[in-house]
């Protein structure tokens, strides 16, 4: 299975240039960054069982149907900026279980602290974890969250990393310390600054969605 899936399509791409200009304003922001999570949401969820059963339609008719069981997948959203996707996974996956997560990053060092965090200890029991950080940069962040979920008993091959903007060292070095973890992306963009920014990108996601 390839490990990194870049989401291309016409809607994502105008997404993103909504999220990329520095005019869009907080209330078209959390729309932009939702609207985006629906599609992601959609390809993080292509491999996801499901079960086969039985409806009977208007018709009186019985029709074998498919469900999936959106309880066994747990959504870890890493503050802030992972929550303007939580909603968008709801839309299909409104059992899932949350499990925040929070990471402060020092701005010299770039180094990652975590200071909260509620993944359970049978984190895993489910068949699924998705963790949701609309920008993957040095990595650092991801990495804390998946030694958390690791220390949980989870397998990355269990895991779907779910991004707006990534960029390739930090694709590499999540890839190499967690292999089986897949990372589903709207964007590579080439480079980090010397502050862990991406570039382009799109600046300061939790501000942007936060602070008005
Ligand atoms: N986090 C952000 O919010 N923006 C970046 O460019 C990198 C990390």
């Amino acid at each position: 299975m390839n490990s990194v899936i870049l989401v291309k399509h016409p809607l994502v791409s105008d997404r993103l240039r909504t999220l990329r200009d520095r005019e869009t304003g907080t209330e078209l922001f959390r729309r932009a960054l939702r609207e985006l999570g629906l599609v992601l949401a959609v390809e993080a969820t292509r491999h996801l069982p499901t079960r086969e059963t039985t409806v009977v339609t208007p018709l009186g008719v019985e029709a074998r149907v498919e469900e999936v069981d959106s309880a066994r997948c747990l959504l870890v959203p890493v503050l802030r900026a992972g929550l303007g996707f939580v909603d968008s996974f709801f839309e299909f996956l409104p059992k899932a279980g949350v499990a925040h997560v929070g990471v402060a990053r020092d701005h010299d060092t770039l180094e990652a602290r975590v200071y909260l965090s509620s993944v359970p200890g049978n984190a895993f029991e489910y068949d699924h974890v998705f963790i949701l950080d609309p920008m993957l940069a040095t990595g650092n962040t991801s990495v804390k969250v998946l030694e958390l979920l690791r220390e949980a008993g989870c397998s990355s091959d269990k895991v779907t990393l779910v991004c707006a903007f990534a960029v390739e060292p930090g694709i590499e070095r999540v890839v190499r310390g967690f292999p089986g973890i897949r990372i589903v992306t709207a964007s590579i963009d080439p480079v980090l600054n010397d502050s862990g920014y991406i570039v382009p990108g799109l600046g300061d996601a939790g501000d942007r969605l936060f602070l008005t």
